[in-house]
This record gives structure tokens, sequence and C-alpha cells, in this order.
């Protein structure tokens, strides 16, 4: 019960009653999953990475294909996907360009540890794309933040970093924190955790000019890594000027910006940095910005790179940086970054994606304000989310209070079992750009039918 959001904790009554129908829904259309699921396999926990048992589903829906935007489980189920493996297929399932790369590279050799013939086009294209002279590439938005973040330390001398309060940047030691009765600690679901992480991370609340003036006075700050927009604890956007103070007290302190654009890539071209002309010193992109096989990107000014040049020279031994790793700057990730680039992150298709979002955008304001829910919907580009409160929220403690995991859960299930996936986090919402109108219309039909249900003055039977 949401003891905080009294108006919320009726819906929770009703979102109870319409989870165990749901439930049962989704079960019986699923009875060779369900099979599988009993009988266990060779994977710890049955699946190939735990995760995939955090779906608000009872049990994980097996796919056999993902196309585009349409999802088949092994139970011949289909669904429109606004998931998009969180992020990681943002430009839908298997685009023709990135299928052409991929034959083609098959031939070519797959990994050598050595630059690929791709690598000069890539490299401008970078450049041209983001904005930033410097590039590296890694395997994943995780890889290139803790390369990022070495980078960031190696460059200004200095050990701690700074992260706010709700933030995820992937399975990144130093960023796995939280801000609790204004303490800095681990993360408290951390499994094998062994150094105390807020002896090295400073957690404030996003959109808190003078906490961070506070945090940065020492000079003991390497970087600020944040996502630009907040998106892993609900979405919480920056209040007007507050990425004007940050440049500005970043700068003044002598610190670096680092901006981890693996989900506001949903922006438009060029990500967030590039709509809304901020300045990073670092920019990291990840998940879908080679169409879908691990690869990531991470950039620096020429002050930072010339920098790093100088810190590595410094260095009275050659050997191991702690930057890098052995697949990273394959000639698989440069053949498909070479095709996403050049023919699928184009202002073309965020125009596409824009024009349905901008649907979904419409339609779920008319059908939240038509059923009487104090609720809105938050949006960056082509990434929406249903926030059960009806004034944006500004930090992670107000998201928290705006949450409703029961909620979530049920509108999850009741979409899906209406023929849409949305994220297992927060129901948000990603629109690909081979999603078509009568699809985006669909879905809001869907939520239409599912808020009437949570907004009913009786329960659900
Ligand atoms: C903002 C952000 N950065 C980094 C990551 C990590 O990405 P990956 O899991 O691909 O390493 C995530 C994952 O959700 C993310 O949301």
């Amino acid at each position: 019960m949401n003891l905080q959001n009294p108006a919320l904790a009726e819906v929770e009554a009703r979102a109870s009653a319409m989870l165990s129908v749901e439930t049962r829904i989704y079960t019986e259309r699923r009875p060779k999953a369900l099979a599988s699921t009993q009988a266990g396999n060779g994977f710890f926990d049955g699946v190939p990475m735990h995760w995939m048992l955090d779906w608000p589903m009872p049990f994980p829906m097996i796919v056999d294909k993902a196309s585009g935007v349409r999802l088949i489980d092994i139970d011949g189920n289909e669904v429109v996907d606004l998931c998009l493996g969180d992020t990681g297929a943002m430009f839908g399932h298997g685009p023709a360009p990135i299928l052409r790369a991929l034959e083609g590279v098959a031939h070519r050799g797959l990994t050598t540890m050595l630059p690929s013939a791709d690598a000069d086009v890539v490299a401008s294209l970078l450049v041209e794309r983001f904005g930033l002279p410097r590039w590296q590439i890694a395997a994943t938005a995780s890889d290139a933040n803790r390369f990022a973040i070495r980078a960031a330390r190696a460059v200004t001398g200095r050990r701690k970093i700074l992260v706010f309060d709700g933030c995820y940047h992937g399975s990144v030691d130093e960023t796995l924190v939280d801000l609790v009765d204004g303490k800095t600690l681990s993360r408290a679901s951390l499994l094998g955790q062994a150094v105390d992480l807020g002896e090295n991370t400073i957690s404030i609340p996003f959109n808190d000019e003078e906490a961070l003036r506070a945090a940065l006075a020492s000079g003991e700050v390497a970087c600020v890594l944040t996502e630009p927009v907040m998106t892993n604890c609900g979405m919480i956007l920056p209040e007007e000027g507050f990425h004007d103070s940050l440049r500005r007290l970043t700068r003044e302190t002598g610190t670096l910006l680092l901006l981890d654009e693996t989900h506001t890539i949903s922006s438009g071209l060029g990500g967030y940095t590039a709509v809304h002309g901020l300045e990073p010193d670092i920019l990291v992109m990840g998940k879908p910005i080679g169409g879908g096989i691990p690869v990531s990107i991470w950039g620096m000014t020429a002050d930072v790179a010339t920098r790093l040049d100088k810190a590595r020279k410094a260095r009275d031994t050659s050997g191991h940086s702690g930057i890098g790793t052995t697949l990273s700057g394959s000639a698989l990730q440069l053949a498909c970054l070479r095709a996403s680039l050049e023919q699928i992150v184009t202002a073309e298709t965020y125009a596409r994606m824009a024009r349905q979002a901008d649907v979904i955008d419409e339609g779920l304001r008319a059908a939240i304000a038509n059923c009487g829910l104090p609720w809105t919907v938050t949006r960056v580009g082509a990434r929406l989310e249903v926030v059960f409160t009806d004034s944006p929220v500004r930090n992670a403690v107000d998201a928290r209070a705006a949450a409703s995991s029961i909620v979530e859960s049920a509108l999850h299930l009741a979409l899906l079992n209406r023929g849409f996936l949305v994220t297992p986090f927060h129901n948000m919402i990603l629109v690909a750009p081979p999603l078509e109108e009568h699809e985006a219309q669909g879905l809001v039909r869907a939520y239409r039918d599912v808020l009437g249900e949570l907004a009913a003055s009786k329960a659900v039977a």
C-alpha cells in the first residue's frame, strides 16, 4: 500500500486484482514456456542472464523471432515490442543495413585486435555526428563508462566521482550507490560488494545546484557522470538552467563533465547533447549504437585527449592501462557502427520515430485525462513514460514516491496480454522506426482500456 500517495493506494488495490487475472491469461497462453521453466536447464536460475527473471511476467516468454518491432514467442504469441531490449534494439530488430554489414564482415574476419578497413570512415562519422574530436570503442556502455571514469581520473589526478541519486550507468562499481539520509552508500542490493563505494563516490539529488556547488567545492572530484535526463529511476527531466549550472560549476572547479547518452540517444540526432547544445568533456553511448551488436563508443574533447596522452606517457612503465578489452574495436563492431551511423541513425529515422511518439504522447495524455487519473506522460524524444503523479518529478526521492511496483506490474502484464511489450522497469515505451501508426494507435487503445479498469470505482473481479 502506498502511504505517501493515497490517490495511488486506491489504484493499487484494483491493480492487485487485475494482476491475478492477467497472470492467469499470460500463463494459459504459454504452455511451452511454462513447461520449459518447470523443467529447468543448465543455466543458473534457468535463464542465460538472471535479470531475465526480473520482468513482471510470471515466467519469461521465450522469443522465437524478433524482427522490426515484432516479437513472436515459442508459443506462437506475437506482440509489438516497445521495450526493444531496454534500448539495445532502439532502431528496431535486425535492420537491413546491419544484416548486410553482418553478412559482409562475416567473410572478412570478425576480430583481429587490429584496425579494420572501416576504421577511418567510422572515426570521421563519430566526429561529425557527435561533435567531439577523439573516440574509442568498447563493448558495452558499462565498459565505456568504466573506461571514461578511469580516463577522467588519469587526466585530473583526482580520485572521486559524482553521480546523481537514482542513477544507473551499468555494472560500474563506482556508480552503484544510493543517497541514504545524506550519505552515499553502496547500493543495498549489490552482491559480493567488498569495498565501501561511498569512499570514492558522492551522490547528490538531481536538479540541486546548491548540493552540486558544495560537492565540487573541495576540488576532489574527477568527473560528474550523469545522463542528461535521468532515465533509470523513472524519467527525471533537468529543470530550466540545470545543465548550464552543471557545466559552469564543473568548469569552475576543474571537474570533467561525463555525459552518458546510452538511453537519451532517443532524443534526436546526436543525442540530447546535440539537440540541446550541451558541451560534455566526455560522451558515452552504447546499446543500440551498432544496431544491436555489443559495441559502445566514448568520445573526448581535444583537451581531454591531450591530457590523457600526457598521463599515459608519464607512466614509468608500459603495460595494462585498465582501459580496453580484447574484443573492443573489432572489425565486427566497426562494420556495424558504420552501417548504423551511415544508414540508420539519421535525421529521417528520428523524424519517423518522432511522428509515432507524437501519436502515443497525445493518445496517452487523452486517455489519462479521460479516466480522471492524476497522472502524466514524460517524454525524451522517442522514449515515453506514464508517471503516476500529475507534476514532474525533480529527483529520485520524488520519483520513488510516485512509483508503485504493483501498478507497474499490472499495467505491464495487461498491456502484454493485449499485444504490447513495454520495458520491465517503469513501463517505458520506446518507439523504433519500423513502428507503424496503426500499432501506435493500438497501444493507445490498449492503454485506454487498462487505465479504464485501473481507475474504475469497483475492483476488477
Ligand atoms: C544510462 C545507462 N548507461 C549505461 C548502461 C549500461 O549498459 P550495458 O548494460 O549495455 O552495459 C545502462 C543500462 O541500462 C544505462 O541505462
